[in-house]
């Protein structure tokens, strides 16, 4: 099974290293535009193979697209990360024509992959994608939820053991929906649970609403600190997609996926629980909503679309 990662920045490159040192692929390919560097951390990723048992063969390419042929899934990386300050939507200018041509170019050599999107605005990148190719739905997932669920759970563990009780981070559970925007993603605090406990049983609403904010905010934490985006969980959360996928796990993950009635939307990429499997998106899963997490759903509905509605201006 092959996988194409295209973009060998931080995100792009970890995303390869990850899925190879899981080896559920047999075969990935890193593909940069930039002369060399895709080539170079192959290489290195291959040197670390005896040391970390690593069976996956890893290819870096410089835009070789014919290299690329054949592949099940095409990870979509490229593009600008945002800076100290910005959002993610400021980068939609540059990406969205990056986006276009890199999908373009990978479907050409791999006309039935199924295919996952980072790039940011990555909402409005993944509905780009769906409308610009037309594929089957089942097959353009966008990366979100899963890393704003997993910095979910990182500042619920963070308030758990503050709060005095010593929780492993993969003892709790949390998962966030709506858009990956800082301001309107949508942390179910009604659905999160330490061990099926449910967190509102552990902690108080005030420690939950700093939770939230935080986990709203968490890639902008991480940007100001490193002064770029992060790559680290943002690559463990694609690898995680990945494997679903190619392992037909059917795992139960938050996607940014086109809506078409579900959670009475239409027309719309946003995220929402799906469960992954060798067709990629094999089910939405329709959560209920209620109170003000359906509100907070509803606006961040309002502002993907806003969103979206930017995309022509920045693809003329
Ligand atoms: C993040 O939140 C890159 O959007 C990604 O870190």
């Amino acid at each position: 099974m092959k996988v194409t990662v295209v973009g060998a920045g931080n995100v792009g490159a970890t995303v390869a290293n990850v899925i190879a040192m899981k080896n559920f692929a047999s075969e990935v390919v890193l593909l940069d535009i930039k002369e060399g560097v895709a080539e170079g951390k192959a290489m290195d990723m291959m040197q670390s193979a005896p040391m970390l048992g690593i069976d996956t063969t890893i290819t870096g390419v410089t835009n070789d697209y014919a290299a690329t042929f054949g592949s099940k899934v095409v990870v979509v990386t490229s593009g600008i990360p945002r800076k100290p300050g910005m959002s993610r939507e400021d980068l939609i200018g540059t990406n969205a024509k990056i986006v276009k041509s890199v999908v373009d170019q990978a479907l050409a050599y791999s006309p039935d992959a199924t295919l996952i999107i980072i790039s940011n605005p990555m909402d409005a990148m993944t509905y780009l994608t769906l409308k610009d190719t037309r594929l089957p739905r089942n097959r353009v997932i966008g990366l979100g939820g899963l890393l704003d669920s997993s910095r979910f759970k990182y500042y619920l563990a963070k308030a758990l053991r503050q709060a005095g009780i010593p929780a492993s981070l993969t003892d709790v559970d949390g998962m966030v929906i709506g858009g990956h925007n800082d301001k309107t993603m949508v942390p179910l605090v009604s659905y999160a649970a330490y061990r099926g406990i449910p967190i509102t049983k552990l902690l108080p609403a005030a420690v939950m609403e700093d939770v939230v904010a935080k986990t709203k905010t968490g890639g902008a934490t991480l940007t100001k600190l490193i002064g770029t985006s992060a790559w680290y969980a943002p690559g463990a959360a694609v690898a995680t997609l990945v494997g679903s996928i190619v392992t037909d796990a059917r795992k139960l993950i938050p996607c940014c996926v086109y809506l078409d009635g579900e959670y009475g939307e239409h027309d719309l990429c946003i995220g929402v629980p799906v469960i992954l499997g060798s067709k990629g998106v094999e089910r939405i899963v329709d959560v209920s909503l209620e109170g003000a997490e359906k509100e907070a759903f509803e606006a961040s509905v309002v502002a993907a679309r806003e969103t979206n509605a930017l995309l022509d201006t920045a693809l003329a």
